[in-house]
């Protein structure tokens, strides 16, 4: 069943955070929603501008519509992650998406109210939800690409201002986290100080922290073991998701790991199969293994066993 991101928001709370799945294929469809149901979670289900344009748009609505049937017990949401304008619009206008990301991160503040303003007026219209950014995090995602010399943490006396005046539903902050396999040079920082200060001043509204794969080591040292060449990655420590979310952090994105565990997967199978050239073979064990990574994911942000009490909210 489809909801928007918002009454998912209100059933976690202050309580856990629901995870944000990027996904590209039916592979992960798959993987995602069997782990989801495993662990008994409500979900979040990302697609990219790239995802959009990997195949055609269609086909991935096609995938998750045929998934929903698939698995009939599961909630979530039908997000769009780091639109611009005009992909926000084709989305809000295709009725499939119950929540969308507007990221005008990049633009000056103004500029940013003005067009997370614009977003907000027609979705709104529509019945879905709007989620914004506010600072900017380091790192490359897609058309994403941002130095960590650019990197700004959001500014928390902004961040109330930014809400009231662009009417968004839900605010992407920085604080420390950045997209992609390479987070932290040292150890990693995350600036709680920083959310809390925004927690302050916006007492029960919902937060996102994107950037929050946590690269697992044993998962890179496999993928080189098998030939990849990851050198020095390293991510969020998936133990303080609990923390973020007592927080007012709702929603916490993960791309990154999920395409760790695909490649740890298809490098170890044609290791180990040099005359294999079955492309299921390697997909089953994909499906799995994704399904038992979501599943341990969710243990993490506390979103596993909240299921039931969601489909209550929800009819
Ligand atoms: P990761 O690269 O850490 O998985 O972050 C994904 C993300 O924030 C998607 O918006």
């Amino acid at each position: 069943m489809i909801v928007t991101t918002k009454k998912l928001f209100e059933a976690a709370y202050g309580k856990y955070a629901i995870g944000a799945y990027n996904i590209n294929n039916l592979e992960q469809a798959m993987g995602l929603f069997q782990g989801n149901i495993d662990s008994q979670a409500p979900f979040i289900i990302q697609i990219s501008k790239g995802s959009r344009s990997y195949t055609n748009k269609l086909m991935l609505e096609g995938i998750i519509r045929a998934a929903d049937e698939v698995f009939p017990e599961s909630i979530f949401a039908v997000h769009l992650d780091h639109g611009d304008e005009a992909t926000c619009m084709d989305c809000i206008k295709s009725g499939f998406y119950s929540s969308v990301m507007i990221d005008a991160s990049s633009e000056p503040y103004e500029k940013n109210i003005e067009t997370t303003k614009r977003v907000v007026d027609a979705a709104h219209a529509k019945g879905i939800v709007v989620e914004a950014e506010l600072g900017q995090l380091g790192g490359v995602e897609e058309h994403v690409n941002v130095s960590e010399d650019n990197a700004k943490l959001t500014n928390p006396d902004q961040a109330k201002d930014f809400v009231e005046r662009s009417g968004c539903d839900s605010l992407a902050v920085a604080i420390g986290t950045s997209h992609g396999a390479f987070k932290f040079q040292g150890s990693q920082s995350l600036h709680f100080d920083v959310l809390s200060q925004i927690q302050k001043n916006l007492p029960g509204f919902p937060l996102v922290m994107h950037g929050s794969s946590s690269v697992p080591q044993e998962e890179v040292e496999r993928i080189n073991a098998a030939g990849g060449k990851l050198l020095g990655a390293k991510g969020v420590d998936a133990s303080q998701f609990r923390q973020a979310a007592q927080l007012g952090v709702t929603k916490i994105n993960i791309d990154t790991d999920g395409r760790l565990v695909w490649t740890r997967v298809h490098r170890e199978y044609f290791l180990e199969h040099p005359e294999g050239f079955d492309l299921r073979a390697p997909g089953k064990i994909f499906m799995a293994e994704y399904a038992k990574f979501i599943a341990q994911k969710n243990d993490y942000l506390g979103s596993a066993g909240h299921l039931e009490e969601v489909r209550k909210l929800v009819s």
